[in-house]
């Protein structure tokens, strides 16, 4: 596992942390077992076959050549994933082809602009919805496929459409099948958050240029109980430890402005699986060092209901110089050894007032090691919820707002 936990500065005693690492491996042999449900993702790197990888690369590769813009409308699980993994890593050779997400919202200027962006430019359009029937999803869907029809016609429109959600009558599903649009299946067993290492996360991700091959042997690297085995689920266990001594708030920290939409995917991973049945850390994150700027206060001097968790990369991808000339004494040195510095300063500070720090730490980033992060995160949210007593794979608040949203928009 490339993946480092370091809870050497969390505050909490070693042989706390080792007296429950017993039930944590029970908590992990139930994702393995079946006896829960929506476990279908803990498989799914080594069940997704490379006959399924290259059907997706191959269908990136028409959708690469006939648009310059893959429009992928989605929300929560549905597009949080593959916007997180396109921000992070670099595409693998030229790709002219940008992928814009939509459906996620209800700003009518935000689809204005996308519009306009797109202007005569040649398009498809990818729709994913597991349920098949969610709104933001659904109404920027009529919205974009009444502006394909009118430019492609129906057949073409067809051609330019793909679809991902579950194998089931829906709207969606039923108004793809009927008009013979590409669809690829979400597994009944796996759930929008857990998503990401299914079509849901790899469509999109495929056609920005990325090499989904390499995410999945990095997930698939994971996929094992042996592979947390030990002390590799004291991060989830450290967790809990700190819920039940009073901390409310976890703060995901990044040094690197590509990580935001990780952090996005970790809150929606840990807040939607968590949050339930009046327990639940809430999940936070913060950009350094932007926000040690402005938040930094709060951390170090304000009310201490949270502890830390920073997820770094040991190796940049690039660097750049400070030229001599530049104030001393930064002059002559590269912005990211700067940044460590950072990281270090900010680690000591916040030892220094007390806060408990977790550091998670990756060698480099690349896909492989991405794989590696998506699935270790989604481990250890499932048995962290488990260990807390939740079902870390429903979301009854999410369906009471799509609920009451619609008996609005009913009356409307
Ligand atoms: O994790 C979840 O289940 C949710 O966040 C969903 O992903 C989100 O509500 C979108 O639902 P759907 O994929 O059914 O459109």
């Amino acid at each position: 596992m490339d993946i480092r936990v370091d809870i050497s500065n969390s505050g909490i005693d070693n042989s706390e942390i080792a007296g429950c690492r017993e039930r944590a491996q029970a908590e992990l042999k139930k994702l393995w077992t079946g006896e829960l449900h929506f476990t279908g993702w803990v498989k799914d790197p080594y069940e997704f076959t490379d006959e399924m990888i290259d059907e997706l690369q191959e269908t990136a590769e028409k959708i690469r050549k006939d648009s310059k813009f893959f429009l992928v409308l989605g929300v929560g699980g549905s597009f949080m994933g593959a916007k997180a993994v396109i921000d992070l890593l670099e595409p693998e050779g030229d790709n002219n082809t940008k992928v814009i997400f939509a459906g996620y919202n209800f700003s009518g200027r935000y689809l204005h602009q996308i519009m306009n962006t797109i202007g005569d430019s040649d398009f498809s359009i990818c729709v994913i919805s597991k349920s098949g029937s969610t709104t933001e999803t659904l109404s920027a869907y009529g919205i974009f496929k009444e502006l394909m029809i009118r430019k492609y016609g129906p057949e073409e429109t067809a051609r330019r459409t793909y679809v991902v959600t579950e194998h089931k009558s829906s709207f969606l599903f039923d108004q793809a099948s009927a008009e013979g649009a590409r669809i690829f299946d979400l597994a009944l067993d796996i759930g929008g958050r857990y998503s990401v290492l299914t079509p849901v996360g790899l469509l999109p991700v495929a056609v920005a240029g990325i090499d989904i091959r390499k995410i999945m042997e990095g997930a698939r690297s994971l996929a094992s109980e042996e592979a947390f085995k030990g002390e590799a689920l004291d991060y989830s266990i450290v967790r809990n430890l700190f819920y039940e001594k009073g901390k409310k708030i976890e703060v995901f920290e990044f040094f690197d402005p590509y990580c935001a939409y990780f952090g996005e995917w970790l809150k929606q991973l840990f807040g939607e699986s968590e949050g339930k049945d009046g327990k639940g850390l809430f999940p936070a994150s913060l950009m350094f060092s932007r926000d040690l700027h402005s938040m930094g206060q709060f951390l170090q001097q304000g009310t201490q209901c949270f502890f830390e968790t920073f997820i770094t990369v040991d190796e940049p991808g690039e660097d750049v110089q400070i030229p001599d000339s530049a104030m001393k004494p930064f002059a002559g040195k590269t912005i990211e050894k700067i940044n460590k510095c950072a990281v270090n300063g900010v680690a000591d500070a916040h030892t220094k007032a007390g806060i408990p720090v977790v550091r998670i730490s990756v060698p480099e980033m690349n896909a492989n090691v991405l794989g590696q992060m998506l699935y270790f995160f989604e481990t250890q949210c499932a048995v962290s919820a488990l260990l807390s007593g939740v079902d870390p794979f429903n979301q009854p608040g999410v369906e009471a707002y799509k609920k009451e949203m619609r008996s609005y928009i009913e009356a409307l």
